[in-house]
């Protein structure tokens, strides 16, 4: 099951996704990322669709 992402919701905080995922840019352009990403869920980060820290700042609830 080496393939199986895992998802984990960090409360107040952004999504952890462990595993090999490939994530598209608006631009077309496609990351790959090996291990762990930090996906934003406050929607306040300046490296979207990462998570830079920022929902610390605002508070992020959810
Ligand atoms: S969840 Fe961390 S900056 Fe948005």
């Amino acid at each position: 099951m080496d393939s199986l992402l895992k998802v984990q919701v960090i409360p107040n905080g952004p999504l952890k996704v462990e595993g090999m995922l490939e994530v598209e840019l608006p631009d077309g352009t496609v990351e790959t990322k090996e291990k762990t990403t930090f996906l934003c869920r406050c929607g306040h980060s300046s490296r979207k669709p990462y998570c830079d820290g920022t929902h610390r700042k605002m508070d992020f609830q959810g």
